[in-house]
């Protein structure tokens, strides 16, 4: 079976490249992926493998029925979104979409996906179930295209497993990882104002300063994450942002901080929301002050099936060997597949992009792939797939 994957999938090398390079080429900012549905479409129609499109307007759901498609049901998911970035690769597929560019590998999952399609629909008459190919919008947007797909029913029929790749720069093409369990975490945003009252810094017992009650709150929510948490679920505290618009001797009357709180678990998470706001409160209402203290729910934390996960593993030694199989550590970064996986048993897996020569970092204007990464991304699912279809 392994060879007869990987004669497909090098015999179509080239189509997929080209693929990534047009979606490349073409990016689209989340959940106006417009042109790229359409493309995504074409190709499907030409190899005459049907879908169903229009879903949030540009996500499409392909799929492939084996011999008897009632017995099991796989789902493989791509995001098709771009980002808000002017590209700065000097490249001939350079994107052409002023300030959109595919920087977080979304074009590959895309192309990866396609390619994996092709090679499953040679294998149809071989396995017992059915596949589902996601081409999601909106991956990069709040509430995230996967939430807004299963309320749209996508999962009506629940898969019995969910399997998801992305690209990875921290590792060589030719190379994948693995991580069983909680693997990405939840991920909400802080909008906080403090409103004090500002005026002649000279004069700090006529007003109430929002700049130190700003300063207090920043060190004082840390003890939640220090003090409060279980020291046995990761979760992590960050503001980037603080703006107070005073002077040398002006105190402002308003400091507005900005920042992430991301974690491991549910109930925990909701708790510290409360407690972030209790502490914000006493320590604006103690120094005669307000505090507006506005959490932006973003997506759960990602969970990796164990046993989906370790099979998705043993998978990829066969198809790579073992030295091209690595172990991933826990990443405090999110994904809105999390959704996926808090409803199905899921896998979510990294793809090696980088090299030596290369330093991308995802999200940046110059982040690019190894495109070597190709030769493994759409067989590799494609093995994944048929081994779980065929257990
Ligand atoms: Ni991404």
């Amino acid at each position: 079976m392994i060879n007869k994957i990987k004669s497909i999938a090098n015999s179509n090398l080239n189509k997929i490249i080209q693929v990534r390079r047009f979606i490349h080429q073409n990016p689209e900012l989340s959940f106006k992926e417009f042109n790229t549905s359409k493309y995504i479409q074409k190709f499907l129609k030409e190899h005459k493998i049907s879908y169903e499109a229009g879903i949030l307007e540009t996500g499409i759901v392909a799929k492939i029925e084996g011999k008897n498609p009632s017995n099991k049901l796989i789902v493989l998911r791509a995001d098709i979104d771009a980002l808000p970035i002017q590209e700065e690769n000097n490249i001939d597929y350079c994107s052409t979409n002023s300030g959109i560019m595919h920087a977080c590998g979304h074009d590959v999952h895309t192309a990866s996906l396609l390619g994996t399609a092709l090679i499953l629909k040679e294998f149809k008459n071989d396995f017992s179930g059915t596949v589902k190919f996601i081409f999601q919008p909106g991956e990069e947007k709040l509430p995230g295209g996967a939430k807004l797909m299963l309320e749209e029913g996508v999962f009506n029929e629940t898969p019995n497993s969910c399997y998801a790749q992305h690209v990875f720069p921290d590792l060589p093409a030719g190379k994948v990882g693995f991580k069983s369990g909680i693997y990405m975490a939840s991920a909400d945003e802080l909008h906080v104002k403090i409103i004090g009252k500002g005026g002649h810094a000279a004069l700090p017992h006529k007003l109430n300063d929002p700049i130190l009650m700003a300063a207090q709150l920043i060190s004082s929510l840390q003890q939640i994450v220090s003090r409060n948490n279980n020291p046995n679920n990761p979760s992590v505290l960050s503001f980037g942002y603080i703006k107070g618009d005073g002077a040398t001797n002006v105190i402002p009357n308003e400091v507005e901080l900005k920042g992430t709180f991301r974690t491991f678990d549910e109930t925990w998470r909701f708790k510290a929301h409360q407690k972030m706001k209790a502490i914000a409160n006493g320590i604006c209402q103690s120094a005669g002050g307000k505090c507006d203290f506005d959490i932006k729910v973003g997506y759960p934390f990602l969970v990796n099936d164990n046993i989906i996960t370790q099979n998705a593993k043993s998978a990829a030694v066969d198809y790579l060997g073992i030295k091209n199989v690595v172990d991933l550590e826990l990443r405090m970064t999110a994904e809105d597949f999390a959704y996926f996986s808090q409803v199905s048993p899921s896998c979510f897996y990294r793809l090696g992009t980088g090299n030596k020569n290369n330093k991308w970092n995802l999200h940046s204007p110059t982040f690019n792939i190894d495109e070597k990464a190709f030769s493994i991304s759409s067989g590799l699912m494609a093995y994944i797939t048929l081994k779980d279809l065929l257990k």
